[in-house]
C-alpha cells in the first residue's frame, strides 16, 4: 500500500489521565519494525477492563490508546513478518502467542511470557512506542490498542481470520466472547446436565452463558444487580435470575438454598472481591468449581477460609477463556460464521468511533451489553 513505511497521521482516543474523558485527537502512527505489523482497524468492543484503566483501578500507564477488543485489516508489515500480509483480515488480540516461551510451549498453557498485561508497560518489546500525540510519546494498551484509525502491534498478537468473517462484528472474538466462552467450556468445563451460576452478566458474563449453554448446562442461575441485564440474560439462557438486591441474606446462601447442595460450576465476570468469595461459596463445596474471570482492583487481596477448599472445592483462574489466541481465535470465528456460536445477542449498540465517550456511558450506566466502535468514513 502507498502508506507503506511512512508515518501515518489519523485519529484516536488519548486517555491523558484517569478519570476524564477521552480526546478525539491526531496521532502520528509509526510504520511497523521488524516483526511488527500495522493495522487499520475497522472496529472495536469497549471492555469492562478499559474501564477499570479508565477509573484508575488498573495500571495501565498513561497517556495511553486504550481498546483491546479489535479488529481490522493488516495494512503493512515489518520485516521478518510471516503469519499476515498487507490486506489479511484480521483480529487484534491482547493475549500473543510466540510459539516458543514456555507456557506456549506447554499443551494447555496460554499465558504468553511476552504479554504486557499483568504489569503493563505499554510499549513494544523494544521498549519503544509507535504512537506520538502533540509531541508527546504515547503509550500502547496490552500491546493491542485499537482505539485508534491504525495500531501496531506484534505479529504473536496478530491472528489471521477468515477473508468472508464480518469486521464489524469479530471484534468481540478479541476478548469478551472468548474471556467467557473458554471459562465454561475449557477451564470449567461445564458438563451437561449441570447447574451454572454466573456472577455478573455484561459482556464477559453473557459470553459466559453462551458457553454453559453450549456445554448441556441444565440450569444456569445469572446474578446481577441491573434489571436490564436479567432480561436480556434470559434471552442467552439463563434459567433463573437472581437480584443479590432483593434478599437480605447473602447471595451465595440464597443458591445454596435454590440447588440444595450448591453451584457444579460458578463463574465470577464482575472484578470485585465481595463478588469472587460469592462465587466460590455458591459452588458446592465437594466437588464444585468456582472459576474468577473479573479483572480485581490492583493490589487487591482476596481472602477466604482455606477450609472451603480442603473439601474438594476448585478454585481456579483464567485469561481469555485458555485460548491459545493463533490457534483458536480463527477456529472461534469460523464458528460464529457457521452459527455453532450465537455471539449477536451480546452486540447490543454500535457507534461511530468518534463517539466513544456516549459508549464508556453505556458501559458505566450497564445500558449495554456489549457496544461496538465502528471506524467509518473519516469526515463522519
Ligand atoms: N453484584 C452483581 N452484579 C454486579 C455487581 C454486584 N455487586 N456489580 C456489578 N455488577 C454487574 C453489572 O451490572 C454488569 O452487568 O456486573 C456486570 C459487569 O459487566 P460489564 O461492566 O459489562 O463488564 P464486562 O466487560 O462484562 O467485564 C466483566 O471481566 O474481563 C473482565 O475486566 C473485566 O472485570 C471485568 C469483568
Ligand atoms: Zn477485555
Ligand atoms: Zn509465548
Amino acid at each position: 500500500m502507498e502508506t507503506a513505511g511512512k508515518v501515518i497521521t489519523c485519529r484516536a482516543a488519548i486517555a491523558w489521565t484517569s478519570n476524564a474523558p477521552l480526546s478525539v485527537e491526531e496521532v502520528e502512527v509509526d510504520p511497523p519494525k521488524a516483526g511488527e505489523v500495522r493495522i487499520k482497524v475497522l472496529s472495536s468492543g469497549i471492555c469492562g477492563t478499559d474501564n477499570h484503566t479508565l477509573d484508575g483501578t488498573f495500571p495501565v500507564p498513561l497517556p495511553a490508546i486504550l481498546g483491546h477488543e479489535g479488529a481490522g485489516i493488516v495494512e503493512s508489515i515489518g520485516e521478518g513478518v510471516s503469519s499476515v500480509k498487507p490486506g489479511d483480515k484480521v483480529i487484534l488480540t491482547i493475549l500473543p502467542q510466540c510459539r516458543k516461551c514456555d507456557s506456549c510451549l506447554h499443551a494447555k498453557g496460554n499465558c504468553c511470557l511476552k504479554e504486557d498485561i499483568f504489569s503493563p508497560v505499554g510499549l513494544m518489546l523494544d521498549g519503544t512506542t509507535r504512537f506520538t500525540c502533540r509531541g508527546r510519546k504515547v503509550h500502547n494498551n496490552f500491546g493491542a490498542s485499537t482505539f485508534t484509525e491504525y495500531t501496531v502491534m506484534h505479529e504473536i498478537s496478530v491472528v489471521k481470520i477468515n477473508d468472508a468473517a464480518p469486521l464489524e462484528n469479530v471484534c468481540v472474538i478479541a476478548c469478551g466472547l472468548p474471556t467467557g466462552y473458554g471459562a465454561a467450556v475449557n477451564t470449567a468445563q461445564v458438563t451437561p446436565g449441570s447447574t451454572c451460576v454466573v456472577v455478573g452478566l455484561g459482556g464477559v458474563g453473557s459470553a459466559v452463558v453462551l458457553g454453559c449453554r453450549a456445554a448441556g448446562a441444565a440450569r444456569i442461575i445469572g446474578i446481577d444487580i441491573n434489571v436490564g441485564k436479567l432480561a436480556r440474560a434470559k434471552a442467552l439462557g439463563v434459567t433463573d435470575c437472581l437480584n443479590p438486591r432483593n434478599f437480605k441474606k447473602p447471595i451465595q446462601q440464597v443458591v445454596v438454598e435454590m440447588t440444595g447442595f450448591g453451584a457444579d460450576f460458578t463463574f465470577e465476570a464482575i472484578g470485585t472481591i465481595e463478588t469472587m468469595v460469592a462465587a466460590l461459596e455458591s459452588c458446592n463445596l465437594s466437588y464444585g468449581v468456582c472459576v474468577l474471570i473479573g479483572v480485581s482492583p490492583t493490589g487487591s487481596q482476596l481472602s477466604f477460609d482455606p477450609m472451603k477448599l480442603l473439601s474438594g472445592r476448585i478454585l481456579k483462574g483464567c485469561l481469555l477463556g485458555e485460548y491459545k489466541t493463533k490457534d483458536n481465535i480463527p477456529l472461534l470465528v469460523d464458528d460464529y460464521m457457521k452459527k455453532k456460536i450465537d455471539m449477536d445477542p451480546l452486540i447490543t449498540h454500535t457507534l461511530p468511533f468518534v463517539k466513544i465517550n456516549e459508549g464508556f456511558d453505556l458501559l458505566r450506566s450497564g445500558k449495554c451489553v456489549r457496544c461496538i466502535l465502528l471506524f467509518g468514513d473519516p469526515s463522519e
